[in-house]
């Protein structure tokens, strides 16, 4: 599928031609060297590999000029749905493409019915934080020390975000 994102620039607004294709196994190389580039608790090979691999997953990546510059997982259930992992290109940050990973998700879950959208976040991943306020996610609990951050040999705990967007019909 072919469509156009407005992605921003500091001085004018563009049009790009941008592609979302499924996100297979050919292309674990190239997103696990994102994600470990992209993400301070970085899921491993076999981690994206059996998450891609599971048939009742949601896995999209997102091509601007033939190069894959983010990619969203998300497991859907009857009504309901949990993003996975999404995760930008460091180079190609805030230009919306975070943001229009998860409208392309949002358009299949509707085709499904399905109603809400769960997710978590680490309390002190505020780039990703700002993301999911901006669509509309809200916050529905906190789960107490849920991660783990080594810091200095130090093992710091981290409270995790459980966050929702009711998906509009
Ligand atoms: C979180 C992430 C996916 C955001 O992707 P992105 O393409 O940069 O996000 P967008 O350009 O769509 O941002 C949309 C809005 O989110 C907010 N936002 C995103 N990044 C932000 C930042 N670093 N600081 C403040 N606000 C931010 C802004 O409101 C932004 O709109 P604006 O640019 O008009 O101000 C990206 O930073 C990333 O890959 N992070 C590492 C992996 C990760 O943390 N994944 C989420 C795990 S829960």
């Amino acid at each position: 599928m072919k469509l156009a994102i407005t992605t921003k620039t500091k001085l004018t607004t563009k049009l790009i031609s941008t592609s979302f294709k499924k996100l297979t196994l050919n292309e674990i190389d190239v997103v696990t060297e994102l994600e470990s580039e992209t993400s301070e608790n970085h899921w491993t090979k076999q981690q994206l590999s059996e998450s891609i691999s599971n048939p009742n997953n949601l896995s999209q990546i997102l091509i601007v000029k033939s190069k894959i510059v983010g990619y969203i997982i998300a497991m859907p259930s009857v009504d309901s749905a949990d993003i996975l992992n999404l995760a930008v290109h460091k180079d190609f940050k805030r230009k919306s493409y975070g943001s229009s990973l998860i409208n392309h998700l949002l358009s299949k879950l509707k085709k499904r019915q399905i109603k809400n959208l769960f997710l978590e976040v680490r309390m002190g991943n505020f780039a990703a934080i700002s993301l999911y306020l901006s669509l509309g996610f809200k916050e529905v609990s906190i789960r107490k020390n849920y991660y783990t951050k080594n810091s200095n040999e130090l093992s710091i705990k981290e409270d995790g975000i459980i966050m929702c967007l009711e998906i509009s019909t």
